[in-house]
């Protein structure tokens, strides 16, 4: 490796692999720094990456500035992530692959304020995306530097949303898309995407977690391009979920944001969106962040209750397929983003999150299990006293309702009642 292309960074200027825009990959355990135009996606030394700058971006991004590209025309501005492109990260036009996505709104139920016992319960829907999931604001950016960089072929291991935003984003760039799913564990829908946008679906025998290091070893050795979370591009897209939520709130902060756990690259965006808008001024204090894993896929947890002495390992299973993950790869970052944050790390039963769902469908909003373990969390935080019932709540959902069409048919009181096709049939059932 060329000078060029490492350098360990220690100075206000930043390293010499800075790009023109002053941006550059760092190690978040060495330092060492990388150009962002390298196809890496780990240190030397085995840590994560992620995007570092030169110059903040909060000159460059004020709120005036976001207000005025809210009624703008430019196909940027109307993307809810490339709308904040100053901090994301700095790319030719004429690369970025955009639907365009973001731009999702909040919701209050009185129903889902009560189920918590929490009055100030907001929801953020990232099910709104145009593939149905918070995917496409990492996808966006992923998928943009791939083809900045010229490269013909993106791959990823998916519990479904991944693979179906990948597939997309691919399909609008001209790419081929190669997704490397855990046999029988996705849902047919999210399957159905991935397929329908016409992307090579392998069907790996064993879990996501043997999936992702497949994947990652297809990628080194035969040059895919590799878009899963580990890839600090989708974690400068996932920022804006925040960016956006403190937009719309008028930049006032609120003391809880919910979010459910699986491969912790939402944890990890959310963490350093936060950190930076604090840097940038743009809120004067810092929420506390609850990620919220399910009880059969819990790695996180444990380490959690363990004070983060260990990374765990569990053979996961749950009925929110999407988080159904037993060792994330963004645990490094997740846990600084918790500890930064003064998080907290729950865990809710299969039946907790099937509850909070059959709610939050029932009040109209609809979401995918895993997006539900957001409401569940918040009830069984505010049942232990760490919610109080006055604090400010916004849990994000990740994935609508017709993500997984499987687990609403599976519910006991969405059974489809036969009757003959008569007046007499209709009464009867009414009355029933
Ligand atoms: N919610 C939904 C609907 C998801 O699809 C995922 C992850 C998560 C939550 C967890 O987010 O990994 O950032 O902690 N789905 C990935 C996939 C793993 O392949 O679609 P995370």
């Amino acid at each position: 490796m060329s000078s060029q292309e490492i350098a360990k960074t220690g100075s206000q200027q930043g390293p010499s692999v800075a790009n023109g825009a002053g941006e550059w990959l760092q190690c978040i355990s060495c330092t060492s720094a990388y150009s962002v135009e390298m196809v890496r996606y780990h240190c030397d030394c085995g840590s994560l990456l992620t995007v570092a700058r030169r110059q903040p971006w909060h000159e460059r991004l004020t709120p005036e500035i976001l207000l005025a590209r809210q009624i703008s025309s430019d196909p940027l501005d109307q993307s809810g992530v490339w709308s904040f492109r100053e901090a994301i990260v700095s790319l030719p036009r004429q690369s970025i692959v955009t639907h365009p996505e973001g731009r999702t709104r909040l919701y209050s139920r009185s129903s889902l304020s009560a189920y918590a016992g929490v009055e100030r319960l907001a929801f953020k829907h990232e099910g709104e995306n145009p593939t149905g999931s918070f995917k496409d604001r990492g996808m966006t950016v992923a998928v943009s530097q791939a083809k900045h960089l010229g490269l013909k072929a993106v791959a990823c291991a998916s519990t479904g949303n991944t693979s179906a935003s990948l597939a997309a984003y691919a399909a609008h760039a001209g790419m081929r898309a190669v997704v490397f799913l855990p046999a029988g564990k996705i849902s047919t829908s999210k399957l159905a995407q991935a397929l329908g946008y016409g992307a090579i679906c392998l069907a790996v025998e064993g879990d996501f977690d043997a999936a992702m290091t497949l994947v990652q070893e297809s990628a080194d050795k035969l040059g895919l391009y590799l878009v899963n979370s580990l890839n600090p591009m989708r974690l400068e897209g996932q920022k804006t979920i925040i960016f956006e939520l403190l937009m719309q709130r008028g930049f006032t902060v609120p003391d809880w944001i919910v979010v459910p756990a699986g491969n912790l690259g939402n944890t990890s965006a959310f963490g350093k969106a936060l950190l930076e808008a604090h840097a940038a001024g743009w809120i004067n204090r810092l929420p506390r962040l609850a990620s919220i894993q399910a009880s059969g896929a819990n790695p996180f947890y444990l380490s959690y209750v363990d004070a983060f002495q260990s990374a765990h390992i569990v053979k996961a299973h749950t009925v929110a397929t999407a988080i159904q993950i037993g060792a994330p790869v963004n645990y490094s970052k997740a846990k600084a983003v918790i500890t930064a944050t003064n998080g907290i790390v729950a865990q809710v039963s299969d039946a907790e999150i099937m509850r909070a769902k059959a709610a939050i469908d029932q009040s109209g909003i609809g979401c995918e299990p895993a997006s539900a373990a957001t409401l569940a969390g918040v009830q069984q935080l505010r049942q232990q006293g760490v919610i109080r019932p006055s604090d400010d709540v916004v849990c994000v959902l990740t994935g609508n309702m017709l993500k997984d069409p499987e687990a609403v048919l599976a519910a006991a009181n969405n059974k489809v009642r036969p009757i003959a096709a008569s007046l007499a049939a209709v009464e009867a059932a009414l009355k029933s």
